[in-house]
């Protein structure tokens, strides 16, 4: 055997039984906890099923409640996802991860629960986290742990699971990461691991904050793996802190290598920011910074890359009505580069195309006059739109208007794009044209503006399908075309 490998498995072994000793008390699979969860669903996806609003080809949980994408893998074919789940109601509450997966990134196929909380060691929640395939070849989730202290803010572990090939049933390993790996310093919030590597080694990053909420003080942390074993770690120190003294706390972190910089992502409370930069393995040095998308009604986003080397992120979409027997959903798979400018560009994956069923229209160098907006009728809420205006300005798109309801209107002029009443700052320089890309899938409404702005609203329709391209000051030349899509399921 190759001495380097003997040395992984032995190190392995030791710290499997040592892993073993420590948690006796973990059940390591719970097939009744599961089960449970799963009629729990069965009983909420009746009444979910009942609500015209609810999205089509956007994931969302099969009846109850969805939060924070987690640990998306490619692995064997497949792209799984996991989610924050809560099988049990409509609003938050008993974490769990459900678990979907698709050989497309478009299509869908839904799978049992994965994780569930251990309630016989006192764990309550399932909190969000990553996934690796680790280097003895098992699959592995390391999550946050809520449940074994007073509180999700005062106390949090960040436990190991492992999974089976096909990443379908998982046993629980326990603490990977306890909170005394700070030593005397107190973190608070302390949650949300995402594992990346770097020079060949794991690292992870994790949230929080280091004054019990009080703003200034909210931070990412950075730790590196010990061994291959992921259960043992050493804390590096801070890696950021938000610059903005009003931030309370950071959510969600995602750190990785893109295009040759360093992207971090964070939720601190507020709408989603990423920042750019470089890391030599302890410090990043952020350079610039901007929105990952211009609306609170997105948030808590997660990404992985896939064989090819694309980073698709996904993020969680918030705000919809209470009380319809579901809640959530995640927004289309977006990839991320960056550009030679060194601006972020989010695009999205084009297997998104391979949900379309009828090209509905197609307009070609069309005049567009103020006085006569085009207009179009799809068969269904599930829809997507691609339109150029060849001088950007005073210009944009109406969905579900009728005589009695103006629906809602994406509007572009004076450097600021207008959705509803959410507004972003997006500059087009001299005659650039407007790139809209909307895709609505009934109280889901996503735009891609020019491949740099992404604004996310829930919005709920009072009218049929309908689609307005528009022109309100001066006239405008229009390529456009409208696809319906089908379900993801
Ligand atoms: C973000 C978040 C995470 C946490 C999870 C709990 O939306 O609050 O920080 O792990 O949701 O569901």
């Amino acid at each position: 055997m190759n001495p380097l490998l003997t040395t992984v498995a032995v190190l392995l072994a030791v710290t499997a039984s040592s892993i073993g000793a420590d948690s006796k008390a973990i059940k390591p699979h719970d097939e009744e906890a599961i089960q449970r969860a799963v009629a729990g669903d069965a009983k909420m996806a009746e009444r979910a099923r009942l609500d015209t609003n609810r999205p089509a080809y956007h994931l969302v949980a099969p009846g109850g409640w969805i939060n924070d994408p987690n640990g998306p893998i490619f692995h064997n074919g497949y792209w799984h996802m996991f989610y924050q789940h809560n099988p049990y109601g409509d609003g938050w509450g008993n974490m769990h991860w459900g678990h979907i997966r698709s050989h497309d990134l478009a299509h869908w196929e839904r799978l049992p629960i994965a994780l569930w909380p251990s309630k016989e060691v006192g764990e309550d929640h399932v909190f969000s986290g990553c996934s690796l395939i680790r280097a003895d070849g098992k699959p592995a989730i390391l999550y946050t742990s809520i449940g074994r202290g007073k509180s999700a803010t005062d106390y949090a572990e960040q436990w190991l699971a492992l999974g089976d090939d096909d990443l379908l049933k998982w046993e629980k390993i326990g603490p990977a990461l306890l909170p005394s790996i700070h030593g005397d310093m107190k973190v608070w919030d302390w949650r949300d691991p995402f594992l990346f590597k770097y020079k060949g080694a794991d690292y992870l990053v994790l949230g929080g904050n280091l004054n019990h909420g009080k703003g200034g003080e909210a931070i990412v942390n950075l730790y590196k793996a010990k061994d291959a074993s992921l259960m043992n770690w050493e804390y590096l120190g801070v890696l950021f802190k938000h610059p903005d003294p009003k931030v309370v706390n950071i959510e969600c972190p995602n750190f990785f290598e893109l295009d040759g910089k360093w992207i971090l992502i964070v939720s601190p409370h507020r709408r989603v920011e990423y920042f750019i930069g470089n890391f030599d393995g302890k410090t990043f040095t952020s350079e610039k910074q901007g929105l990952l998308d211009a609306s609170d009604n997105f948030y808590a986003p997660n990404c992985a890359t896939d064989p090819a080397g694309r980073r698709i992120l996904w993020g969680w979409i918030r705000g919809f009505k209470d009380g319809q027997g579901w809640n959530g959903a995640h927004t289309v798979p977006r990839v991320l580069n960056i550009t030679a400018a060194g601006e972020l560009k989010q695009e999205p994956a084009k297997e998104i195309e391979t949900l379309r069923k009828k090209h509905l229209i197609s307009l070609v160098q069309k005049p567009l006059a103020k006085e006569s907006p085009i207009q179009a009728s799809p068969d269904s809420a599930q829809f997507e739109i691609n339109a150029a205006f060849h001088d950007g300005n005073n210009c944009g798109i109406r969905l579900f208007k009728s005589e009695t309801n103006p629906g809602l209107e994406i509007l572009y002029g004076e450097g600021q794009l207008h959705v509803g009443d959410k507004t972003a700052s997006l500059a087009l320089s001299g005659k650039d044209p407007l790139n809209l890309r909307v895709f609505v899938d009934h109280s889901v409404i996503e735009v891609y503006a020019n491949q740099r702005l992404c604004l996310t609203r829930v919005f709920h329709p009072a009218a049929k399908p309908s689609v307005e391209f528009f022109a309100r000051a001066e006239d405008q030349t229009l390529n456009a075309e409208i696809f319906e899509l089908e379900s993801a399921w």
